[in-house]
């Protein structure tokens, strides 16, 4: 049968079960946290898993069921977990499988939260991580050890957009005994899909292009029903996991995923070309320029667009953004519909030493913008009369 595409998947996310018995086109929020059984066999029934159901809100619900589905459909993946937010999702995958004693090898630009969650909780739970430039593959390879149980980094990078070889690390990880995990937040699965490239579990920060409009906080977690399993049991145990309403949220954003990725994508390029060009502008990090270090594995990695997310430094970056008020607001997220300008020195990596930032190209001149799907000319417009 033919495979359908990415936009048509995601417009018509969001089919109810039909065991459900339920005839709405849009599925209403279960906001409800508890579920009633018939008698005793019916809970047996459920509980031994021969009859579906949901017993209690924070074991699951009909809403997150949905989006789940939806989500492993865009990512290719067996199964999905949705979670209270991006952190509560990758903390999840490194609970989950990595056991006291073991390591994680993670890439060293990784989000600043994601960082400080590796370099500080963890170790107080016996669990220890390596640090590498995920770029150098050769020293990827001489950075595992026989206890590196997991490598991490993000297919994308925050903010100077480096592109992870999903396939070769996935490679160097196997070789060594280890499962590659990827942060696929900046891409989404409309720009690149680890899963299908040799990830085994995906994570993304579902408040950013998934759901795309700013309005709903959550994570997801996605592989192969093994490891989605493992990653269930920790986060209902240890309760992140995501509310009802902002499942049904993310699945409302979902729905345009296809062409709000290909609006991003087209007015990022744009937007790329003019800024390179442009007198006052210092550099422009975006994967779709040539002049950007991983240009090529981009292409091959992202047939169908570059994304939304770029990184510029310009002359005198207070001025630039105190041009920008009214307009490009200052905003310390990212993918949203409007395009959003952030400051990673002061927000997303202030946690890292001054120095690790400085050494990372995180430097206090540096802007990340996050171009929306406004119309091109009116975009241009503002960001070329702030540079005057
Ligand atoms: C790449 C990346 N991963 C994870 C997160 C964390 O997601 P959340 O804020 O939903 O916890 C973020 C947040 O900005 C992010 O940029």
């Amino acid at each position: 049968m033919k495979e359908l595409d990415l936009s048509t998947l995601a417009a018509r996310a969001g089919e109810i079960a039909p065991e459900d018995g339920n005839r709405a086109l849009i599925e209403p929020i279960h906001q409800t946290t508890v579920y009633t059984f018939d008698d005793l066999d019916h809970l047996e029934r459920f509980q031994s898993g021969s009859e579906r159901g949901h017993i209690y809100y924070r074991n699951g619900n009909p809403n997150r069921d949905t989006l789940e589905r939806a989500l492993a459909a865009l990512e290719g993946t067996q199964d999905a977990m949705t979670a209270a937010s991006g952190m509560a999702a990758i903390s999840a995958v490194f609970l989950a499988l990595v056991k006291p004693g073991e390591r994680i090898l993670a890439d060293n630009r990784v989000y600043g939260v994601t960082y400080s969650l590796l370099a500080e909780e963890l170790p107080k739970l016996g669990i220890h991580t390596d640090w590498v430039d995920a770029n150098d593959l050769d020293a990827v390879r001489a950075a595992m050890t026989p206890d590196t149980k997991l490598v991490h980094a993000e297919s994308l990078t925050n903010p100077l957009v480096t592109v992870a070889d999903v396939p070769r690390l996935a490679q160097i990880a196997h070789e060594g005994g280890a499962l590659l995990s990827i942060d696929n937040t900046f891409a989404s699965p409309a720009v690149l899909k680890p899963a299908s490239l040799g990830a085994d579990v995906v994570t993304h920060s579902v408040s950013k292009y998934l759901n795309g409009h700013s309005t709903a906080l959550g994570g997801v977690i996605l592989g192969s029903g093994e490891i989605v399993a493992k990653c269930r049991a920790h986060l209902t145990r240890y309760g992140g996991t995501m509310s009802a309403f902002d499942a049904w949220m993310t699945l409302q954003g979902v729905k345009t995923l296809g062409l709000r990725m290909r609006a991003h994508s087209g007015n990022a390029s744009a937007v790329a070309d003019v800024l390179e060009n442009h007198p006052r502008v210092k550099a422009v990090y975006y994967p779709g320029l040539t002049s950007h270090p991983q240009f090529d594995l981009a292409h091959d990695l992202m047939p169908n667009g570059f994304g939304g997310m770029m990184a510029l430094e310009v002359e005198d970056a207070p001025a630039f953004v105190r041009a920008l008020k009214g307009k490009i607001p200052l905003a310390p997220s990212l993918a949203d519909v409007a395009t959003t300008l952030s400051y990673p020195w002061g927000t997303s990596h202030r946690a890292l030493p001054e120095q690790r930032r400085m050494e990372l190209g995180i430097t206090p001149g540096l802007l990340r913008l996050s171009v929306g799907i406004e119309e091109i000319g009116d975009l241009l417009d503002d960001l070329e009369g702030a540079l005057v």
